[in-house]
């Protein structure tokens, strides 16, 4: 049987996910003892491989990998359209607009506004009818209000302890996050049983996991 091959966003996805796939019954002890191993298949059913989000849809979108694990902030991003089987209950988290205690979101100066993700910001100013400057940042947004880089950023809030111990406010709430397991619409054609399998008991395995 030729392995199912998944692309899993390293990292905190990659940390969340582990144990749902553990659960599941698949063999993930070369994950949990990885070092700087990048590929896996310690389980004969699949090949697990390990890159950043946006990778995870080069992979997809290539056809290299049947299976992508990745966070609904990058399908949004980069508006990608492949098949979103199954919504896992982990990476939960939303985005918002927040800056310093003394930012004005009314103030009709055109705003500076510092961000990973330049579709979903521009996405949100064009829905409130707002024209406003982008910087694209790569990480710790949080600094760019603080430094005077920016007069307020678009990011991902998963606990608040970051804009917590930054002295920053949410000034709007914008979609939710979570992590999804996304197919190739091609690998779906040929993989449909193994693929069915794996959703079945991920599905399981993570519907557990939230009972508990
Ligand atoms: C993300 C996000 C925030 C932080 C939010 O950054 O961009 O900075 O997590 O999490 P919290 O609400 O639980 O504090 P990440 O850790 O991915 O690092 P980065 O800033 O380097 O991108």
């Amino acid at each position: 049987m030729t392995p199912l091959k998944i692309a899993l966003t390293k990292g905190r996805t990659e940390e969340q996910v582990i144990p749902l796939l553990e659960a599941s019954g698949i063999d993930v002890s070369g994950l949990k003892n990885k070092q700087r191993r990048l590929i896996f298949n310690e389980d004969p059913r699949y090949q697990i491989i390990l890159v950043k989000g946006p990778d995870v849809l080069t992979y997809l979108n290539n056809g290299t990998v049947q299976i992508g694990i990745v966070g609904s902030d990058i399908l949004d991003e980069q508006n990608n359209s492949q098949y979103p089987m199954l919504d896992l209950s982990v990476g939960k988290c939303r985005f918002v607009l927040a800056s310093t205690e003394d930012f004005n979101p009314r103030n009709p100066r055109r705003k500076i506004i510092a961000t990973k993700y330049p579709n979903i910001t521009k996405r949100y100013f064009q829905s409130i009818g707002e024209d406003v400057e982008i910087i694209k940042i790569e990480g710790s947004v949080e600094l760019a209000p603080l430094t005077g880089l920016a007069d307020a950023i678009v990011d991902i809030v998963e606990t608040g302890r970051t804009l917590r111990e930054n002295n920053l406010k949410v000034y709007a709430k914008l979609q939710p996050v979570n992590t999804k397991l996304v197919v190739n619409r091609l690998g779906l054609r040929q993989y449909r049983q193994q693929i069915k399998e794996l959703v079945a008991s991920l599905r399981k395995a993570d519907l557990a996991s939230v009972k508990e």
